[in-house]
């Protein structure tokens, strides 16, 4: 007896199409799975007989052997006991043949035969999608989301019952609810509330603009964590495009918010610095996991206090700061997600915090200073374009009553630029300046004379490193968009160097 259905296994957070296949034949009862099923797929074949017991059906008192199809593909997640399932009862006609064309199932099944939300989803229904299949079955839990991926017929099924009424034509589904629109969590909070640090709120917009990588240096209560908090307030909403791959690795995380439809805000996130390696880039030693990096896609990584982080794990960050994905190699094969985010970090000058206060002394000893400070390795600043120190505020910016600018006028800015990005490099397929290609920056960017010549004296008298260079360049870019010059002038390009080297326009005038 045999029988064959549709499933998807989702590796890192794309889905491959699985054909299962299932034949009860003579022997001892047994179930056996073969096809490069993954640990949670063995786990499976404890769970299923129970479950479908549990929801009136039969399992066959024989040898059930299951095949995952194609076999090089390792099967990942408990999304596949729906489809297991579904395999044996075909093979012994519980379940219609001819209703399981066009469709795919998935889902995690309960002791009981209760479908359970399950990760991953979005990635299974984008991969049916681009099947060309009808429609797929999956837990009501997940329907919401899965539903986000247009073309394709959901049906969401609260048990194992429910699932096969539907095939046996006895139950239809529910029409699937229109999805909650997140609110942005960020809202609570305002620029408006930051006193003083011009500069600060300056350099915070053209991170947002360009999507360029910052550091905040500065004594405690400067400010540094206030004006952190607020960059997704001025930060342009997802793309559709966008919007789907996050959601994607949010899903996979299994961490979907309770409305389950696609993430309109950009994602932030700021994981503790105690978090582990495998937290803050991903891993896991059963199934693979996003790290806090590809939480963070799209969006912001804020690093607070960021010397007291593992230096494994910001040592890591080096290769999804390059390459905007991580790699995740383990003995049964590499995965691989995607990290591109904005690093946005923060930290004091040295142990005691007051170092270059102005006010306040610093009472560490210069060796500790050096210790604390070698903590920042040189790779990592080297990827950083935006360097600031932030002062602490002055008696008049603290006893004064002005309000500063509001989140929204920034922000309007913030979006403009970044439509003048996205119009320039669509071709690439590029969305704001940080991401272009070090030799397409050298190439494309166009500099005045004047620019051109600065830059020069830069490299000479700065000891910019190549990357320095190229990272200058996409900086001085975002400076001219939010100007609105499609030429880099001078002072364009003098203030991303202010950022990078520190050093403020005017002493830069005289280093070079
Ligand atoms: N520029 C500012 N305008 C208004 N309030 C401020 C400003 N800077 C600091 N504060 C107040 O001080 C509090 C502490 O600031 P914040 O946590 O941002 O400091 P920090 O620079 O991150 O310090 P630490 O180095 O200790 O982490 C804020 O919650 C806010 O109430
Ligand atoms: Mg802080």
């Amino acid at each position: 007896m045999y029988g064959r259905v549709l499933g998807v296994a989702v590796l890192g957070v794309g889905g491959h199409l699985v054909t299962v296949e299932a034949h009860v034949g003579r022997g001892l009862p047994a179930l056996i799975v073969t096809g490069l099923p993954g640990a949670g797929v063995q786990d499976a074949r404890e769970r299923v007989r129970p479950a479908v017991e549990g929801a009136k059906l039969e399992w066959p008192l024989r040898r059930v052997v299951v095949n995952l199809a194609p076999a090089n593909v390792r099967k990942e997640g408990p999304g596949l006991d729906l489809p297991l399932v579904m395999s044996v009862l075909a093979a012994t006609h519980q379940i219609p043949h001819d209703r399981l064309r066009g469709l795919a199932f998935a889902g995690e099944i309960s002791l009981r035969g209760e479908l359970l939300s399950t990760p991953g989803i979005l990635s299974v229904a984008i991969a049916a999608a681009r099947a060309g299949l009808d429609g797929i079955v999956v837990p009501s839990a997940n329907a919401v989301e899965a539903a986000q991926v247009e073309g394709l017929r959901v049906i969401g099924a609260q048990t194992l019952s429910d699932a096969v009424g539907f095939l046996r034509g006895t139950w239809s589904a529910p029409e699937v609810a229109e999805a909650a629109v997140d609110t942005p969590a960020a809202a609570t909070v305002d620029l408006s509330e930051v006193r003083g640090q011009t500069q600060a709120r300056r350099a915070l917009e053209v991170a947002a603009a360009g999507g360029h990588n910052l550091l905040m240096v500065g004594s405690p209560g400067a400010g540094k964590t206030m004006l952190a908090r607020r960059l997704p307030t001025i930060l342009p909403e997802l793309s559709r495009e966008e919007s789907l791959e996050a959601t994607q690795l949010h899903s996979v995380a299994g961490l979907l918010g309770a409305s389950r439809g696609l993430l309109r805000v950009r994602p932030f996130r700021a994981p503790h610095h105690s978090v582990s390696t495998v937290g803050l880039l991903g891993g896991g030693s059963t199934s693979v996991r996003p790290g806090e990096v590809s939480l963070a896609h799209h969006g912001v990584l804020f690093l607070d206090e960021l010397t007291e982080f593992r230096r494994d794990a910001v040592e890591g960050l080096r290769q999804p700061l390059e390459d905007g994905r991580v790699v995740i190699t383990r003995a049964v094969g590499a995965v691989e997600f995607p990290a591109r985010f904005t690093l946005v970090a923060a930290a004091n000058p040295c142990p005691c915090g007051f170092d270059g206060d102005g006010v306040r002394r610093c009472v560490c000893r210069s060796d500790r200073v050096q210790l604390y400070r070698n903590k920042l390795s040189g790779p990592l600043l080297d990827r950083i374009d935006i360097r600031l120190r932030i002062p602490r505020l002055t008696k008049e910016e603290l006893l004064g009553s002005s309000a500063g600018e509001t989140s929204d006028v920034a922000r309007t800015r913030v979006v403009e630029a970044r439509d003048r990005q996205r119009r320039r490099w669509t071709a690439l397929g590029v969305s704001c300046n940080a991401h272009l290609p070090g030799p397409v920056a050298r190439r494309t960017c166009s500099l005045s004379s004047g620019a051109e010549a600065l830059l020069t004296k830069a490299v000479e008298k700065l000891a910019l490193t190549g990357r320095g260079f190229d990272r200058a360049i996409k900086v001085g870019r975002t400076v001219a968009d939010l100007a609105g010059s499609e030429r880099i002038e001078t002072e364009h390009l003098a203030e991303a160097l202010s950022y990078r080297t520190g050093f403020g326009t005017e002493e830069l005038a005289h280093a070079v």
